[in-house]
């Protein structure tokens, strides 16, 4: 089977690189790599450490792209790439663009696609924006709906996939998988050069001060949401100068502009650049409490342990959530600096939140995706505990 991977941006190329990984070891399996290179400085170091050599790489960015200019590019890109490599599936991740522009261009060549990461679901149609629409629209295109919970299965089977012919299986997430490889890949790495080194020597120098990790970057938030979260991070630096609050700052001129103006200058708080991945999950392990609005963020943290504090109104993750691993404190000044002061104060709320957590993933997900791509049998992911999955 040729089977192509479509991925543009770092953690669609983190979540898959396990996948990749998996489709080399097995026979039969061809596997090809298309980047569509929505992601240039971000995708590098996932690129390297996971050794992923895209076979055909598009090279669209372009700084500050518009959601439709980046869009007709990469549907044209693809749609003629796959026209002339005539793959048998296109196996995409997520709900970025890439994604929905991938299983898009897949359609138009009439080729199956393989969606990773299916059915998350907020029912908000602006929040996550544009990505809660990419992964419904990618859902309506797909063959193979890979769910990462049960939750996500019953949102995909209520919207009724499989009158199209769809099959839905419980994988578990291949996030769960990169996080387990990418510890094992960082372990022994010389740590960062340049500013994240210079923070990694600070840490190293004070291990006993804790250290609040900070990553934003979603759209619905840029302007006024994200001047509130930067408002109340400054209010809680401030009054609590023995904490160490670092922020990797994401490269898209809405965030790294504000956030510089706002929080650059104060002595407790470290704006990096972006951190590679094998460096960010030292900064996850090394951490007090994460502070972020991202999507694999709110998986991992919980997986290491780390009570997280997710900066949005909605979120299609809410197995952590009710499981008591991460709070979702909306966008709101006063709500987020209460939330923040009362972890930071330690205690019983602290310690039941700061617990491994598994709801999303066993690190056994990349298998099971590909076993339901190849039509064998697929043992459903059950986090510990959790329910038997519905047929
Ligand atoms: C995209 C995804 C979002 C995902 C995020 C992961 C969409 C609509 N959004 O958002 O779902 O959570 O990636 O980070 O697909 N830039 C660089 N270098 C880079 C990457 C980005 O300079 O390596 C800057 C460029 O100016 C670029 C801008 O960031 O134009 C926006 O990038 P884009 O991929 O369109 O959106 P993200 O906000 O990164
Ligand atoms: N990440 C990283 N470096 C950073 C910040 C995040 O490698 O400086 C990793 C993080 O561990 C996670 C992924 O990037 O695996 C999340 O990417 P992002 O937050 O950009 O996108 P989202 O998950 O929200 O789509």
């Amino acid at each position: 089977m040729k089977l192509v991977f479509t991925f543009g941006t770092r953690p669609e190329a983190i979540k898959l690189a396990p996948l990749v990984h998996e489709a080399q070891r097995r026979r039969g399996v061809h596997p090809v790599v298309v980047c569509t290179g929505q992601h240039r400085e971000l995708l590098r170091p996932v690129l390297e450490l996971f050794s992923l050599r895209p076979d055909h790489h598009l090279e669209l960015m372009t700084g500050g792209q518009s959601l439709g200019g980046f869009t007709g590019r990469a549907v044209e890109g693809l749609a003629d790439l796959f026209g002339r490599l005539r793959p048998d599936a296109v196996a995409v991740q997520g709900d970025t663009t890439t994604v929905l522009c991938g299983a898009l261009a897949a359609f138009y060549n009439r080729i199956p696609v393989a969606h990773v990461e299916a059915g998350l679901r907020t029912d908000s149609r602006y929040s996550p924006f544009p990505e809660e629409m990419n992964r419904r629209l990618a859902a309506q295109l797909a063959t193979w709906h890979l769910a990462p919970t049960a939750k996500a299965k019953e949102a995909l089977v209520a919207e009724g996939v499989r009158r199209l012919g769809g099959h839905i299986h419980i994988t578990g997430n291949t996030g769960i998988d990169a996080l387990f490889l990418g510890l094992e890949l960082a372990k022994g790495a010389p740590p960062p050069a340049g500013e994240l080194g210079e923070v990694f020597a600070r840490l190293d120098s004070d291990p006993s001060r804790p250290l609040v990790l900070v990553t934003g970057h979603r759209r619905e938030s840029f302007g006024e949401p994200l001047e509130r979260v930067c408002r109340a991070l400054r209010r809680v630096a401030g009054a609590h100068p023995e904490l160490l609050f670092v922020y990797p700052v994401h490269l898209n001129p809405n965030v790294k502009g504000p956030v510089q103006e706002m929080l650059g200058g104060l002595g407790n708080v470290f704006l990096t650049p972006p951190a590679g991945y094998g460096d960010f999950l030292r900064l996850m392990k090394r951490s007090h409490l994460i502070v972020t609005d991202s999507g694999g963020v709110q998986e991992e943290g919980p997986a290491l342990g780390k009570p997280v504090l997710v900066t949005r109104e909605t979120t299609e993750r809410p197995e952590a959530v009710e499981a008591g691993g991460v709070r979702l404190v909306g966008l709101d000044e006063d709500r987020i600096v209460g939330e923040l002061e009362r972890l930071v104060a330690g205690g019983e709320e602290y310690r039941r939140m700061a617990v491994p957590r598994f709801p999303y993933g066993d690190g056994q997900a990349a298998a099971r995706c590909l076993d339901a791509i190849l039509g064998e049998p697929v043992e459903q992911f059950r986090p510990d505990g959790g329910p038997e999955p519905a047929p």
